[in-house]
């Protein structure tokens, strides 16, 4: 007879079978086995009744199930550990149909998943706490500026109170001489022959130095006043530059007020040393939070400074490009080499000696910059200065619509 070959004897297969590693249970219908290969038979006892051992491991519904559906699936734990994936496939046919039931171990990737899941779950905890830290870090961060700040503040209103209050004491004595001076013209006054007087009013007027004192006290008077000026203008500031810290919401702003106000509170801390220069451009109003950006202005003015050793510049510039504002911190100070460049960003980093810095100005400002959907571009050259460019929308996305 031409045409096919006949089909295998499927008996004649059972080496096969035996090679592989899945286990394979042949049924007659579901519930009458007649063959299992050698890896099924690992499942069960040597001493018992293999086949029906096996199909007796499956869950009593497992064959009614199978021959509903034409399948079954499920996973078998064995007491010596070993997990099987089962699959029990039933079709229909001449009798009472035949039933294949595979087993598959899966301990080695079940333990892993296992593995996998307790990780993951150690992990996501990680993740919380590490969250948490960060918040401290950035409190703890806010909380340094803070007391830079404070230091720098109260230096700043300490000078001016200083004046004042000396010159508060050269009032008083200027007062007292006056006061005494008029009791003299009153008792001049009320004596018969004032004119007789004159000579010794023209002395106390001399020993009172009346004549320094008309020059000198509005002179004093001004320069107080001046000081006094400059202690509410430094207290505007501070609130000015704190403000916002207690209001999350985006607000438009004037960042040029926003860099004036920084300036003036760090103010001392650059004076000494440094040569300001503003190249201010015409900047729109600037959806922000303006008490976020003054910090990372002030992190930028202070690492600038920082890195100007006896005297330098440190150049302020601002423009728009497009949809976009930008501000510039450029200095003349020690510059940094590409190493150092690398990690500036790094929570910690910092090239300053123990005590005087705590390597998170960068990273806080970072991450106040990223939460505007800007950038921070930097560009170093060792030994001749570092430009820090902020880049930020000048509108923020809308909220999604929830
Ligand atoms: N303008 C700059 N010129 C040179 N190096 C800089 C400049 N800005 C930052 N750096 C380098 O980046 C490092 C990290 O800066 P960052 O502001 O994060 O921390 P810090 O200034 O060291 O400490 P902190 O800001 O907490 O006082 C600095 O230690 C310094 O080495
Ligand atoms: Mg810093």
């Amino acid at each position: 007879m031409e045409g096919r070959p006949p089909p295998p004897n499927v008996w004649a297969l059972r080496p096969l079978f035996d090679m592989m590693d899945d286990g394979y249970l042949l049924c007659e219908g579901s519930d009458r086995p007649i063959y299992a290969n050698a890896s099924a038979l690992t499942l069960v006892p040597d001493d018992s009744d293999p086949l029906c051992a096996l199909l007796a491991l499956l869950p009593p519904d497992s064959c009614a199930v199978a021959q509903r559906d034409g399948s079954w699936s499920g996973d078998l734990n064995l007491d010596d550990g070993r997990i099987f994936q089962v699959r029990f496939y039933f079709r229909a046919g001449e009798g009472m149909g035949m039933s294949v039931v595979t087993f598959r171990d899966v301990s080695d990737g079940y333990v892993r998943q296992k593995e996998l899941e307790r990780r993951n779950g150690q992990l996501r905890q990680t993740l919380v706490s590490l969250a948490g830290t960060q918040e401290q870090l950035l409190r703890s961060g806010q909380m340094a500026s803070i007391g830079q700040l404070a230091a720098g503040v109260a230096h700043e209103i300490n000078n001016p109170i200083g004046y004042v209050h000396s010159n508060l004491g050269s009032l008083q004595e200027y007062l007292h001489s006056l006061f005494h001076l008029i009791e003299a013209y009153e008792r001049a006054l009320r004596a018969p022959d004032p004119l007789a007087m004159l000579p010794e009013l023209e002395d106390i007027r001399k020993r009172c130095d009346f004549d320094f004192i008309r020059v000198d006290l509005p002179q004093l008077m001004a320069e107080s006043r001046q000081g006094i000026e400059r202690v509410t203008q430094i207290v505007r500031n501070l609130k000015e530059f704190s403000y916002a810290g207690r209001d999350q919401s985006w607000r438009s702003a004037d960042l040029h007020a926003g860099l004036e106000s920084t300036i003036n509170i760090v103010w001392n801390e650059l004076k000494y040393k440094v040569n300001l220069e503003r190249h201010y451009g015409k900047l729109p109003p600037v959806q922000c939070r303006l008490s976020e950006l003054n910090q990372v202005f002030m992190n930028m003015l202070l690492n600038a400074s920082q890195a100007i050793v006896e005297r330098g510049t440190i150049t302020i510039s601002t423009g728009v490009e497009g949809n976009e504002v930008w501000v510039q911190f450029q200095d003349t100070g020690s510059g940094m080499s590409d190493e150092v460049l690398t990690n500036i960003f790094d929570p910690f980093f910092t090239t300053k000696p123990v005590g005087s810095g705590t390597g998170l100005g960068l990273s806080i400002s970072y991450g106040i910059v990223k939460s505007h959907k800007g950038r921070i571009d930097v560009r170093s050259t060792p030994g001749i200065g570092s430009c820090f460019r902020i880049t930020l929308p000048s509108r923020q996305p809308e909220p999604a619509a929830t």
